[in-house]
């Protein structure tokens, strides 16, 4: 059976989408949106914020782990964070390698850290003696800032410095999100790793899936927008792996909308009743490249700007 992570994303995947997603389909785990530490040693308040779930066993409440991300470039720091974040007891410690945003680059964290294996080894060190052995720690890479040359070094530096498990992100910084991903690379980093490794990046649905298993020999995927626009993507996965029929598309529309409408509670505890609008918009607007009822949904939707509107229009879709 495939191994299959529900990736972090910053601005997208919050506790409240995590809820969503592992309710709508079973994960071996997920990783929060980034913890940015730059200056300052970071207060437990902090992380318990990105990740209520630390306050209940650090588990979604289908069920599903969460570990915990961690972005910057000071060893120190990280270090010292890691250790506050461990005596959390988090599902594991990720690192981020991977972020190409220039706001994040230009503070010297994220992807632009792929040119310095050395300092990649001692942030990784850092960190793995913050945690001490208390929980698992994985990080996440692209392939490089401009090109592949150094994506070996990296990933070696990375498992020198202590990570236990490495997910790549099969793009360069430069790529950005652009498609393709360049699954074969997966596989030339697996095999100059002896850690456990996760693919990732671009997998839409099972045909992708199917090809990324194919090219990267990687039966460990982490699914990221795919995940978002298709909450069933793992569970289809997993279906096609057993030889089992997928679900007929309407059943699926019809088991998403509770889904959908608690995402919209969840989204009205957590936010200002004016910033909420946005959120659902945006997940409609991934949607529905799956589903064409999320298409008619989204534009009813689009136009509302009162969030007690747009629980109208949830309430007459279905949604509760
Ligand atoms: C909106 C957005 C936010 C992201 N935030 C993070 C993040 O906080 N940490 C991280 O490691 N990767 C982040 N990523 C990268 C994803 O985890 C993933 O590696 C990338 O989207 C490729 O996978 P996909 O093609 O399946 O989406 C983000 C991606 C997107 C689109």
């Amino acid at each position: 059976m495939p191994r299959l992570l529900l990736a972090p994303m910053e601005g997208l995947v919050d506790a409240v989408m995590r809820e969503a997603l592992t309710r709508a389909a079973a994960y071996d785990w997920c990783v929060t949106e980034f913890v940015r530490v730059s200056n300052t040693v970071l207060p437990a308040r902090v992380y318990t914020r990105v990740a209520p779930e630390l306050l209940r066993g650090a588990c979604t409440a289908a069920g599903v782990p969460v570990r915990v991300q961690l972005l910057g470039s000071d060893p120190g720091r990280m270090g010292a964070c890691a250790a506050t974040l461990a005596g959390l007891n988090p599902a594991g410690v990720d690192l981020n390698f991977g972020c190409p945003a220039p706001m994040v680059n230009r503070h010297g964290g994220g992807s632009i850290l792929l040119d310095e294996p050395e300092l990649l080894y001692r942030i990784t060190g850092a960190v793995k003696d913050g945690v001490a052995g208390r929980v698992p720690l994985s990080a996440k890479m692209r392939l490089g800032v401009r090109d592949t040359h150094r994506a070996i070094e990296a990933a070696q530096a990375l498992v020198a410095g202590g990570a236990e498990l490495l997910v790549v992100h099969a793009r360069t910084k430069e790529d950005g999100y652009r498609p393709p991903a360049h699954w074969p690379w997966i596989a030339r980093i697996a095999e100059a790793v002896n850690v456990p490794v996760v693919g990732n990046g671009e997998i839409w649905n099972v045909a992708d899936y199917q090809r990324c298993v194919a090219e990267s020999g990687c039966q460990q995927l982490m699914l990221g927008r795919g995940a978002v626009a298709d909450p069933f993507l793992a569970e289809r996965i997993r279906a096609a792996a057993a030889g089992l029929e997928p679900h007929p598309a309407e059943v699926d529309w019809a088991r998403l909308l509770p889904v959908i409408g608690d995402f919209w509670q969840g989204v009205l505890h957590k936010l200002e009743p004016h910033q909420a609008p946005g959120r659902i918009k945006q997940w409609l607007n991934l949607l529905r490249r799956t589903f064409p009822q999320a298409e008619h949904l989204h534009q009813r939707i689009r136009p509302l700007r009162q969030a007690a509107e747009v629980t109208d229009a949830l309430q007459a879709a279905g949604a509760f």
